[in-house]
């Protein structure tokens, strides 16, 4: 009996550990995706849709984009919009439109915010997730 207990214990602070190690490694903040919203309308929709399904462009979500960048550094998929999109303007946005628009498409993609903003370094750091 004094054995379960224990072990159920450490079962429990190990999951709770792990959350909390996730939520700190979120690469964006709720604010910023939010931000992201209206510029990704602004610069990216006519092309993705404003619910990124994909029209010109392809989709920003589902199962084909996920399989496609997970695991991925969201730096890459931050480096690759900053350099190709939007594509009628590659190379055109400044950090304070590409770090939102990236924090958007990753909330889109079930990415929880967490408590620092995205930034160019912090993207290296963090991962697409699988
Ligand atoms: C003028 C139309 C157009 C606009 C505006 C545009 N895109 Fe695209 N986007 C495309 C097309 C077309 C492709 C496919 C390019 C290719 O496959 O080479 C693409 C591809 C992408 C991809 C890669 C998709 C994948 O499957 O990995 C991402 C990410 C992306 N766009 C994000 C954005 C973002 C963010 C913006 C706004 C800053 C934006 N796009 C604006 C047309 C557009």
């Amino acid at each position: 009996m004094r054995v379960r207990t224990i072990c159920a214990g450490l079962t429990l602070s190990v999951v709770l550990g792990t959350s909390a190690a996730l939520a700190d490694a979120s690469p964006f903040s709720k604010e910023q995706a939010e931000d992201g919203h209206t510029k990704f309308n602004n610069h990216c929709a006519q092309c993705h849709r404003p619910n990124m399904q994909g029209a010109q462009g392809p989709a920003l979500v589902g199962d084909g984009f996920k399989e496609k960048w997970a695991g991925k550094p969201v730096a890459e998929l931050r480096n690759y919009i900053q350099q190709n999109m939007p594509q009628n303007a590659p190379g055109s946005l400044p950090d304070d439109q590409i770090d939102p628009i990236t924090a958007w498409i990753l909330s889109k993609n079930g990415v929880q915010p967490g408590d620092k903003p995205l930034s160019k370094d912090a993207a290296s750091a963090a991962q697409f997730p699988k």
